[in-house]
């Protein structure tokens, strides 16, 4: 029994990671899925889709590399986090399709709790705020919408859960129904400081607690594999939510060790040790992970447009033909143009929280073409995850009187960028570290998984084996990364009145 397969079910696809006793990566398999736009700023899943790509990936990642279930000594699973499933207990299937954390059909429920002044219950309790984002009101929509939702949930025949819940069941043949700390904190119904389902959320919202899946560590006994799945019966034994995994799997565990992970989002962590520290900042407070009952938190400062904006300048502009060409061309940027972008494609996250701002490019001149268009998007990247240092680093020095000495580890598809790390590093004004281990998310999930089971090390020997690629330290002068982001700042504020 000498591997681990960590599963990452993220949000545009599914992947079976397959980790040898050493935690090296020796296989990858991963499944791309449908993205239903329902609306306008609606966003589902199948969530039979997110079962099927996920079992045949676990299938696949085992077969390709000549590995039985029967070898492995533990499952992990890491998931997008908040994306939101209700199915019947008694036959397993969903009675929806999954509403995705980008969802934001729940804005106007957000705005009348908040005009009821549900808001500091909700930031007190959950550590969140009362944003579309979270799964809570996607579950009071769904009870509210669906023909005898409510009355079934309330005879118990409902079940509630995020991503990892949803797998589990499926996985273990509907024999558990469970979660993690850490995706329990990102429901807007759990109680970071208690440890459990919050009664006065739930009421607040309408969710029968009955509904809620048991919180777990996050390594833990989540259930053996149903045998007919892969071979053979495997203990799952590490869940975590994907940017908790990743928080792990950079061995931020130590006070005051940040990471950064660019995906589609940007979603930064800071670790805050045993005690949660309330935002005055209006970052996020919740789980960074929970082990043996004791829960370690972190600040979050969530963007929801990172890579995605690449992804516009390829699929919307059509000026690039790969994410990959981004840097090259915003090298040939004319530096005596300024333009910036703001790319509120969704709104925008931490710190603004404005479901309903968009996007706006400022500073274009004559010249402005496809260079500076590439410049401003990789920039704006920069520019936000300066606003989360910015806030966090506030946040610590209320809490310790102290700034942090913080270097940002940083993760996910971006992080290739050299050119978009220097930027990051010039615009933060500090280093910025790279790892040599790629598969952060994925390794996270494995190493609860392996440590659970004995095969993996603890803590501190995981944290050690943790290696630099590159290191990118700050190059700009102080004054022009101070104009720059005064800039970006003054973009923002324009966006955000239009
Ligand atoms: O909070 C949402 C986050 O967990 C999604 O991550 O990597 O699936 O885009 P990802």
């Amino acid at each position: 029994m000498s591997f681990v397969l960590a599963i990452d079910q993220g949000t545009t696809s599914s992947r079976a990671i397959l980790f040898d006793a050493a935690m090296r990566v020796i296989g990858v398999a991963q499944r791309e899925f449908r993205q239903i736009f329902p609306r306008g700023g609606w966003v589902e899943h199948d969530a039979e889709e997110i079962w099927q790509t996920t079992l045949s990936v676990c299938r696949s990642v085992l077969s390709n590399h000549g590995v039985a279930a029967g070898q492995l000594a533990g499952i992990g699973i890491t998931n997008q986090r908040e994306t939101t499933v209700i199915w019947d207990r008694a036959s397993g299937r969903p009675i929806h399709n999954a509403i995705v954390w980008q969802d934001r059909r729940t804005a106007a429920l957000c705005e009348a709790l908040e005009a009821e002044g549900a808001e500091p219950l909700v930031e007190a309790v959950t550590g969140l705020r009362l944003d579309p984002y979270f799964s809570g009101t996607k579950v009071k929509w769904l009870l509210d919408t669906l023909p005898d939702a409510r009355a079934r949930a309330q005879r118990g025949e409902l079940a509630f859960g995020t991503i990892d819940s949803f797998l589990i069941g499926r996985l273990t043949g509907g024999r558990m129904h469970a979660t993690d700390a850490t995706n329990a904190a990102r429901t807007l119904l759990f109680d970071i400081h208690q440890g459990v389902w919050s009664a006065e959320i739930c009421a607040l919202l309408d969710v029968p607690m009955d509904m809620l899946p048991e919180v777990k560590n996050s390594a833990d006994e989540f259930g053996q594999t149903d045998p007919a799945l892969l071979g053979a019966a495997v203990p799952i034994l590490g869940v975590a939510g994907d940017q908790q995994a990743a928080t792990i799997g950079q061995a931020c565990f130590a006070p005051g060790m940040m990471k950064s992970t660019y995906g589609t989002g940007c979603f930064a962590l800071l670790n805050t040790g045993d005690r949660p520290v309330a935002s005055g900042h209006r970052m996020l407070t919740t789980i960074a992970y929970q082990l043996d009952g004791k829960r370690t938190y972190a600040l979050e400062g969530s963007i929801f447009i990172a890579g995605a904006a690449v992804q516009w300048l390829r699929d919307g502009l059509g000026i690039i033909d790969s994410a990959a060409q981004s840097g090259k061309l915003a090298q040939q940027a004319d530096p005596g143009q300024q333009v910036t972008l703001v790319p509120a494609f969704t709104g925008l996250g931490a710190p603004y929280w404005a479901p309903d701002c968009r996007g706006a490019v400022f500073g274009l001149t004559r010249n402005s073409g496809p260079a500076e268009f590439a410049k401003a998007t990789l920039d704006s990247v920069a520019f936000q995850t300066r606003d989360l240092w910015e806030a966090m680093r506030a946040d610590w020095l209320g809490a310790h009187g102290a700034s942090p000495d913080v270097v940002l580890r940083v993760d996910g598809g971006m992080s290739a960028s050299d050119y978009t790390m220097q930027g990051l590093s010039d615009i933060l004004g500090a280093p910025v570290d790279r790892p040599v281990m790629q598969e952060t998310t994925a390794l996270g999930a494995a190493w609860l998984a392996g440590m659970r089971a004995g095969l993996y090390p603890g803590m501190e020997e995981f944290a050690a084996d943790w290696a630099l690629d590159r290191r990118f330290e700050p190059q700009m002068e102080a004054g022009a990364r101070e104009a720059a982001y005064a800039r970006w700042k003054r973009a923002v504020a324009a966006a955000m009145t239009v």
